[in-house]
């Protein structure tokens, strides 16, 4: 049972994340801190080894750089618009009063705001898509429908107050979805509709005369990707005899896509996706007996005996035991053009494979494109990708289909930090230290270009598709869960939501470093990263941790230097966006506060930097992802709401969004000024 006023309940044992329910954790990411962390490597922090002598030739100190970049931003011109806040002042735009902490089963936004759900799971993205039926469930009608858990979030235009709007549905949650769920015995069917709720939807979306934004069933754009939908393979391992099956003996054609994550607008106008935890649904890697294939199932997490769904039992594909490379065609950065509906999506293997939360590009100064990216699991790595080829402006056919190919080919690189201050300054309570900031320099280390691999005892095959092993070689900087990472394109910087981390400091693990500086980090932190000059091709840069979240009252938190005392509290950061003005707006998940999951924003320059304020909370038991920051509207991602240990589709916790006695529904909502 549940408090009547939507409190959440202390979990039923500690097998999983603290603040995230059993079933979040089982469905979403296979229990992954339930598990050892899968990197075993020996790979250390170079910094705890030999404090580098940084080059002041080539790295500038953070503070330097971020000064000069600072000073630079002052002779921007004033916003063209505003943000939610139209009347703040220029490039502040923040001025809405904080939504407080809750525990309450709703979408609270602040006073002066005003919300609607835009689309919700069941509901009809092809025109002749059946009404939504809870009892009555089929595959064919979800094929049809907005899939579940939608995670990431991203507008397309397409012409005046018109948009595709495209949703990722990261998992499905059988326990919610189906009255009766007996997870020892699932149906065919019940597969079938979570191989449908699973992938992407694409909808039109149109604002009407009052602003308000409203989803068309459209004919001709609106789209389901699923998984039986035909990816291509793209870049240097596409065809690879690792990627090769019985049903591709090319290994250039993978049906569908899953957990998908968080993504990205490109500046060519598709979509970038993550394909994230998706070890999960692969059984039997303790059948496989050869000792390199074994490690490398290991290295990715991939689960001995049978899975949680059990897809294994109704398409061989799920089964390594039969199909052990099926595994490699799932985990790579996937691309879809909103705009060729009949197109089929494109899986990346230039950005290489591993739990990928997403992918975020800029067009550096000379042209050439660059994709930031996260591996989202305790103690994974960073990359980024740097284009051979240069973006061309426009909107004609050519400069798209050239711009469509930028991602084939270039160079893949991971991330080394080194922090300034002494070792002993970096005690794992997070206390900052001496020089006042962690902060510090680092540089991309390249791990493959096209068909050349940069990594000793690597093919360029091996780099792309086994990336993680090879990342461990070249002496990666073992992260605090890297989620969403995303350039602003105002200051250049990359900002990188790191959630948080159970296992640091642990026996047998890492300790503090200066960029993962608390042990057993359980509300996680924010990364500013300059490349050198501002260039986002350079392979030397300095950092700083712009946000050490949790309690602003706590010794171990930093809120860029503000006065801690005005900011709202924020725990577990998972993806971050922007605004017109160049806020940073971050959304939450798992909160560790013991409230519920929300959506922040905070300026990033000026006297406001660090001022941390509460824009938005989301219902117990979901997470927020996926914002959109428009000058008009913000549109936020409800996912899993309800999802609270103890609660399922026979026993809700949550009757959001529509009331009464009904089950809850992932959705979109948009967020208004009232
Ligand atoms: Fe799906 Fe890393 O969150
Ligand atoms: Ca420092
Ligand atoms: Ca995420």
């Amino acid at each position: 049972m549940f408090p009547a006023d939507g409190r959440k309940l202390l979990p039923l044992f500690t097998g999983h994340s603290p603040r995230r329910a059993a079933t979040t954790c089982r469905y979403r990411c296979g229990d992954a801190c339930a598990h050892e962390a899968p990197n075993t490597s020996d790979n250390p922090y170079f910094g705890d080894v030999v404090r580098e002598i940084v080059s002041r030739r080539n790295v500038l100190k953070a503070g330097a750089v971020l000064a000069a970049a600072g000073a630079s931003m002052a002779t921007v011109s004033a916003p063209v618009a505003a943000a939610p806040g139209k009347t703040g002042r220029p490039g502040h735009g923040l001025d809405f009063t904080p939504v407080a902490p809750n525990t309450l089963d709703a979408v609270v936004v602040p006073d002066g705001y005003e919300q609607d759900v835009l689309i919700r799971w069941g509901d009809p993205v092809l025109p002749d898509a059946p009404e939504w039926d809870f009892a009555n469930q089929s595959a064919a009608a979800q094929a049809r429908q907005f899939g579940f858990n939608n995670d990431f979030c991203g507008l397309v235009p397409l012409g005046r107050d018109r948009y595709l709007m495209v949703s990722n549905h990261e998992y499905t949650s059988e326990n919610h979805m189906f009255h009766g769920w007996d997870p020892a015995n699932p149906t065919r069917e019940q597969a079938e509709i979570a191989w449908a709720a699973h992938g992407l939807s694409v909808v039109v979306v149109e604002r009407d005369r009052a602003g308000r934004l409203e989803v068309k069933l459209d004919r001709h754009y609106n789209r389901r990707i699923t998984l039986r939908t035909p990816f291509t393979v793209r870049g240097p391992a596409a065809g690879s005899l690792l990627l090769r099956t019985s049903a591709d003996p090319a290994g250039r054609t993978v049906l569908g896509t899953k957990n998908n994550c968080a993504g990205g607008v490109t500046p060519w106008g598709t979509i970038l996706s993550g394909e994230e935890n998706v070890n999960q649904y692969f059984a039997n890697a303790d059948a496989v007996t050869d000792p390199v294939a074994r490690a490398r199932l290991a290295r990715y997490g991939f689960p001995a005996g049978a899975t949680e769904r059990k897809w294994e039992r109704f398409d061989d594909r799920y089964d390594l035991a039969k199909e052990p490379n099926e595994a490699n065609r799932f985990g790579w950065i996937v691309e879809i053009d909103p705009r060729s509906p009949h197109e089929n999506p494109v899986k990346h293997t230039a950005l290489g494979r591993f739990k990928h939360e997403g992918a975020n590009v800029i067009v550096a100064r000379d042209g050439r494109v660059v994709a930031y990216m996260g591996d989202d699991e305790r103690f994974e790595y960073l990359y980024k990708f740097v284009s051979d080829g240069k973006f061309k402006r426009g909107e004609g056919r050519h400069a798209r289909e050239h711009n469509k190919r930028l991602l084939d080919s270039g160079t893949l690189y991971v991330a080394k930090f080194t922090g300034d201050s002494p070792a002993a300054e970096i005690d794992g309570s997070g206390r900052l230290p001496s020089d006042g900031e962690f902060d510090g320099s680092g540089e991309w280390i390249p791990l493959a270009h096209n068909d050349r691999s940069l990594v000793p005892g690597f093919t360029a095959e091996e780099v792309y598709v086994f990336t993680r092993a090879a990342a461990d070689v070249v002496g990666a900087t073992k992260m605090d869960r890297p989620e969403d990472v995303e350039p602003s394109l105002r200051n250049r910087r990359m900002y990188a939501a790191l959630t948080n981390n159970s296992e640091r400091g642990n026996p047998g693990k890492e300790g503090a470093t200066e960029v993962n500086p608390r042990v057993r980090n359980r509300h996680g932190h924010v990364l500013e990263l300059a490349e050198r000059r501002d260039d986002n091709t350079a392979t030397t840069f300095s950092w700083q941790l712009f946000l050490v979240c949790g309690d602003p009252a706590a010794d171990d938190t930093y809120f860029g230097g503000y006065d801690k005392s005005q900011v709202s509290p924020i725990s577990c950061p998972d993806n971050v966006a922007f605004d017109s003005r160049g806020n940073l707006w971050i959304s939450t998940d798992g909160n560790a506060l013991d409230f519920n999951d929300g959506v922040f924003a905070v300026p990033l320059e000026g006297r406001e930097r660090g001022h941390v304020k509460q824009f938005l909370t989301v219902p117990a038991g979901a997470e927020a992802c996926g914002p959109v920051i428009d000058d008009d509207f913000v549109l936020v991602s409800v996912q899993h709401p309800g999802e609270l240990d103890g609660a399922s589709a026979d026993n809700p916790a949550s009757h959001w969004p529509d009331g009464g006695d009904t089950q809850p529904r992932p959705s979109v909502v948009a967020v208004y000024r009232s």
